[in-house]
């Protein structure tokens, strides 16, 4: 692993934002979901027709430079073989998330990801709106140091030279969309997401389309060769399609619609009981073989619910696998199910 130096790296991958033409699919970042494991089982359920870029779940630049901390939080970046091999095969593209307040932290880590990740692109991550958070001055507590968020991109942009991209919201306290996308608009960013919604109202309401549809007039003026996404509450390909037309963004980024329907970048496909019950078990599975208990069980039972629902026997099912410890639990579970099923 290198950490030293201040050039950027000799990665030659080309620069996927800027090359993208036709709507841009992003499953959003989603701490204790968007793992490995996780973005397997969303690209196995999907249609490759729709398979989406997919983000990582957000590493801390702090944890990431700390010498102890690094083992803590470097999990973030792990991909299974079994993923990699999907990506490549369909020419998904991955994107590191990062966050922070120190330069010269984004830029080493930049360079890391470039260096010694697969990943295709690096994400920073100017819109969480965590407490904890915010009060070191990261995530969307940027919006109010404009300028130091500009020094961070610059920072992760010399790190390494992949496709940079940012992820924010349309204001802190109040809605500042024009100052704010306007300064990440003349930075070198290739991308931007933007999510319709301050940090004071952290998910709560509904997201403001209409104040992302002025970032994307913005962009279009200042510049228009910069992908532009939106994201809240888009539930469907239909939905994302929708918001396209109707606000001229690149693209949609889908967070907690996934939940409602993990098959969501295939939309011609119904679910029934039998798809779900395959890709709980696949989900188990993958999620038992990846972590072997270095991550706790709790994590995946917060996922059964959205392959149990909407068939004969699903809210017995669920609270059955609401009490297991391990993927043998869950096994037995899933067989004493399928033996009472009707023959
Ligand atoms: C469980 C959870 C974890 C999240 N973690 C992150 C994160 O690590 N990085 C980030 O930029 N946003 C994170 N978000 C925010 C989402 O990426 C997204 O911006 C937000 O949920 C709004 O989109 P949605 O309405 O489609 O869910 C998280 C959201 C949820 C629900």
């Amino acid at each position: 692993m290198t950490m030293e130096g201040t050039d950027a790296t000799n990665n030659t991958s080309s620069n996927f934002w800027k090359s993208s033409t036709g709507p841009i699919w992003a499953l959003a970042p989603m701490e204790d979901v968007t793992d490995t494991v996780f973005r397997e089982v969303v690209l196995r359920l999907g249609h490759p027709d729709h398979y989406p870029i997919l983000f990582s779940e957000f590493l801390s630049t702090d944890g990431f430079c700390h010498p102890v901390g690094q083992t803590k939080v470097i999990h973030r970046l792990k991909i299974n073989e079994s993923e990699l091999e999907l990506v490549k095969k369909h020419d998904v593209k991955m994107v590191a998330q990062i966050w922070g307040t120190d330069p010269e932290k984004f830029h080493k880590t930049a360079r890391y990801i470039a260096e010694e990740t697969p990943f295709d692109g690096i994400d920073i991550n100017m819109g969480c709106p965590m407490k904890n958070i915010i009060r070191k001055g990261a995530c969307s507590a940027l919006i109010n140091t404009p300028g130091l968020a500009r020094e961070i991109i610059t920072a992760t942009k010399e790190g390494s030279n992949l496709p940079l991209s940012v992820k924010t919201r349309i204001g802190f306290k109040s809605v500042v969309t024009e100052g704010w996308i306007s300064n990440l608009l003349a930075s070198e960013a290739d991308a931007l997401t933007v999510h319709g919604r301050i940090q004071k109202r952290m998910s709560d309401g509904e997201a403001d389309w209409n104040e992302i549809g002025k970032a994307v007039q913005l962009r279009n003026q200042i510049n228009p060769g910069m992908k532009l996404l939106g994201n809240g509450d888009v539930k469907s390909i239909e939905e994302s399609m929708q918001k396209i037309n109707d606000y001229g963004v690149d693209g949609v980024m889908v967070g907690r619609g996934i939940f409602g329907n993990p098959w969501l970048y295939n939309p011609d496909h119904e679910p029934g009981m039998q798809d779900k019950l395959d890709a709980l078990r696949l989900h188990a599975t993958l999620y038992a073989t990846t972590w072997k208990g270095e991550k706790p069980w709790s994590i995946i039972k917060r996922f059964f619910k959205i392959y149990t629902n909407s068939f004969n026997g699903a809210p017995a099912l669920r609270s059955q696998l609401m009490y297991t410890h391990n993927l043998e639990e869950v096994e037995t579970v899933l067989a004493n199910f399928l033996a009472e099923q009707p023959k």
